[in-house]
This record gives C-alpha cells, sequence and structure tokens, in this order.
C-alpha cells in the first residue's frame, strides 16, 4: 500500500494538468470534478478523428484502448474485466441490477438513511409492482450505520441488502465491508451504490463481498459527464433478469430462442459515446497512477482541516456525523439561506453546491436539514483553497 503523501511539487503538477484549478477553486467534486486535461485532449482528439475517418473506422483503429477500459475498470475495484458493464450513469447502471432481481411478493429489501432518491423511488417501484417490502436500517446516535440494527433485522424474507456508501447529502461513510460479511453469512443479494466513493477511496468488491456495485464517473473519478459502470458478480449474472437486449447483448439462435453473451456487458447496449468510454478509461488510469490509498488519505486530511475551520468560525454549523468522514464537506450558516451562500462564493470564483433534502430525504429529514452547503474535497484542492472559502464566509457573516 503506497501512503506516502503528496509533496507540494506533485499537487502543483496535479493542478497545472487541470486547466480549472487556474481559474476557480472548485469544491464542487460531489457534484462533477474537474477533468484532468489528459481526460479532455483523448476525448477531442477522438472525436475529431471520428469527423475525418468515420466512426466505426476509428472505433476500429482505437480498438484495443477502447477494450482496454473494461481492463481498468477491473483493475480499479478489484473485479473481472468480464464482470462489468459500461453505462452512460450510476442511476441506469443502479436500475440494471435492482429490476434484474426477480423479487417475490413478501421480499424484504434492507437499506439506509443515506439511500439516494433514485435507489428510494426504485425500491418504491418494486414495492408497487412485486409487493416487496422496504425497511431502512436507522443510523445510530453518534450517525454510524448500526450494524447490529442490521443483523437484527435480517429474516428468512430478506431478499436484498442495498447501500450507499456515501451519501450525497453528507459526509458519512456507511461500513460496507462489515455489511458485506452480514450479507454473506446469511446468503443475501448485496448490493452498493458507489458513485460517490468511486476515485476517493479504494473500492475493492472483493473485500466488500458485494454481487452488484453501481458507479457514475464524473464525480471523484475525474471522469466525463456520462459515463458510469456496473459490476455484477460472475455467479450472479444469470440469476439477473436481462432487461434490454441487442444484437451485442444476445444472439438469435433460432426464430424463438437467443442466447444471451457470457459476460457483464450482457448489461449494456451496443451503442455508446466511444469518445467517454476513452475518457473513462483515462481517467481511472489517471487515479489508479495516483493511487487511490494515498487519495483517500489526503481527501480525509484536507476535509478534515476544513471541518475544523469551519466550525471555528461563530455561525458556521458542520453537519457530518459519524466515525468516518469524507470529501464531502456538509454546513450551513445562521441567517444566511444556503442558496445564497452558494452564490456570493460563486461570485469569488469558489464553487460549491447545495445538498437539498430531495436527494437524501430519509437522512435529512430526521435532522431537519432542508438544505445545506456542500463543500466536496479533492485530492488536488489545497490547504490555501479552503482558507479562501473560510474567509469568503467570514466576510458574509
Ligand atoms: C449517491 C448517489 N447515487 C446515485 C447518483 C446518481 O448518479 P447518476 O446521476 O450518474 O445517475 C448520485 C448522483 O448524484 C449520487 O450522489
Amino acid at each position: 500500500m503506497d501512503t506516502a503523501t503528496f509533496s507540494e511539487q506533485e499537487i502543483e503538477q496535479l493542478r497545472a494538468g487541470t486547466r480549472g484549478t487556474a481559474v476557480r477553486v472548485h469544491f464542487n467534486n460531489a457534484g462533477t470534478s474537474l477533468p484532468p486535461d489528459v481526460v479532455v485532449d483523448t476525448m477531442i482528439r477522438y472525436l475529431q478523428e471520428e469527423a475525418s475517418y468515420g466512426g466505426y473506422e476509428t472505433e476500429a483503429r482505437y480498438k484495443e484502448q477502447l477494450e482496454n477500459t473494461y481492463t481498468l475498470i477491473g483493475r480499479l475495484i478489484n473485479a473481472g474485466r468480464d464482470e462489468v458493464a459500461i453505462t452512460e450513469n450510476a442511476s441506469i447502471a443502479w436500475a440494471m441490477a435492482l429490476y434484474g432481481i426477480d423479487f417475490k411478493e413478501g421480499d424484504v429489501i434492507l437499506t439506509s438513511e443515506y439511500e439516494y432518491v433514485t435507489n428510494l423511488l426504485g425500491f418504491l417501484n418494486v414495492q408497487k409492482t412485486s409487493g416487496v417490502r422496504v425497511t431502512v436500517i436507522p443510523n445510530d446516535e453518534y450517525g454510524n450505520f448500526s450494524l447490529q440494527a442490521l443483523e437484527e433485522a435480517i429474516s428468512p424474507q430478506t431478499r436484498l441488502i442495498a447501500v450507499t456508501q456515501i451519501p450525497s447529502g453528507g459526509g458519512g461513510v456507511i461500513p460496507v465491508v462489515e455489511i458485506g460479511k452480514i450479507a454473506r453469512k446469511n446468503n443475501i443479494l448485496y448490493l452498493v451504490d458507489a458513485s460517490q466513493s468511486i476515485g476517493q477511496i479504494p473500492v475493492d468488491v472483493q473485500a466488500i463481498g458485494c454481487d452488484m456495485l453501481s458507479v457514475n464517473g464524473r464525480k471523484f473519478l475525474r471522469a466525463p459527464r456520462g459515463t458510469g459502470f456496473l459490476y455484477v458478480r460472475k455467479e450472479i449474472q444469470d440469476k439477473l433478469r436481462v432487461l434490454f437486449m441487442d444484437g451485442f447483448t444476445a444472439q438469435l439462435t433460432s426464430r424463438d430462442e437467443y442466447q444471451i453473451r457470457n459476460d457483464g456487458r450482457r448489461f449494456e447496449l451496443y451503442e455508446k459515446n466511444r469518445a467517454l468510454n476513452l475518457g473513462l478509461g483515462q481517467a481511472i488510469e489517471y487515479a489508479l497512477n495516483i493511487g487511490l490509498d494515498r487519495i483517500w488519505q489526503r481527501v480525509q486530511q484536507l476535509s478534515g482541516s476544513m471541518r475544523r475551520q469551519l466550525s471555528a468560525i461563530g455561525g458556521v454549523n458542520v453537519h457530518d456525523s459519524g466515525d468516518v468522514q469524507c470529501g464531502i464537506v456538509t454546513f450551513s450558516i445562521e441567517g444566511i439561506d444556503s442558496y445564497t451562500v452558494k452564490e456570493r462564493l460563486a461570485e469569488k470564483q469558489i464553487n460549491v453546491s447545495i445538498a437539498a433534502a430531495s436527494s437524501t430525504p430519509i437522512y435529512m429529514n430526521k435532522h431537519h436539514l432542508t438544505s445545506v452547503v456542500r463543500a466536496s474535497i479533492h485530492y488536488y484542492n489545497t490547504e490555501d483553497e479552503i482558507k479562501l472559502l473560510c474567509d469568503a464566509l467570514a466576510s458574509m457573516i
């Protein structure tokens, strides 16, 4: 494990290779990170070649690099390249997993209060169509996911444990490895939404022990918008229904029969944006070269520092809870609406976003948070930028 800290020179180099850092302070990495220049330039070059040579012809020229994206995804999450489908976002990846399960009436899904709105909608959908029941495991009084409550909630009817590792609207982290042990012990399907964790935390599907994992590229992975992927463990693939098929996913073997392909790509369709696929691969390679352990260490250091400095400003309330906290820092300012805070920071070229209760409703409603400011940190951010943010906030109060 490489835990060496980043030198100032390395951070300068990484920032020099990220054109956006020259013009603004970007603390919206939980929305979309600034992509490395090499990712953007690779995609522009590819699109230009498509325009000159033709789309299919360019694809043939880049066959190896395009294929390599699957290998890189496999390396990123410690999976086989045959366990991966490339998608255009996390929602479709997650949906392909959830709706592929042959739920029966009375089956129970266990989830956490950090669950993302799209996933809650998905649960309601299968509740209405299949008679499934959904139980939310509440966090304990310290804001930690309760493994004990999870164990107690498991029954013979429990069909699926589905959790979001890091919520959209808070800095806590769900203990996905420990949950995985419980899922395995009880032989329950396990689906993890790693949209906010991939790229800031090492995500290892073998260590997590999940059957399915959904991801998007644009957040901490620093890949382009419109990218994502789904992991489905090889042994599970045949047990999930394939929702959509084309000639890439399956073959007609007779007029009445078809054969679905024998790898993770059965969960994707043929037509997709090849430039984005290449950009996704490039972003993964970039993250792997830096090292996910090192990234996670720096993200924790910087976000810890930001939380301490914010808490020291009178009138600022930091809302994150739980023993393990990540690069998402949420706070509010007494007497100033969070949307106004965001606008005033934007005037100073500081990007933050708003975490609204509509995205993480169970957790945020429980804590009476309607909308909070979300400042999400990546490794390319600096202490100087944190100071700029804190000074700007102090001047508003
Ligand atoms: C935790 C979480 N899950 C899922 C999603 C959905 O991702 P996408 O918009 O790529 O479908 C998001 C998006 O913000 C998210 O924060």
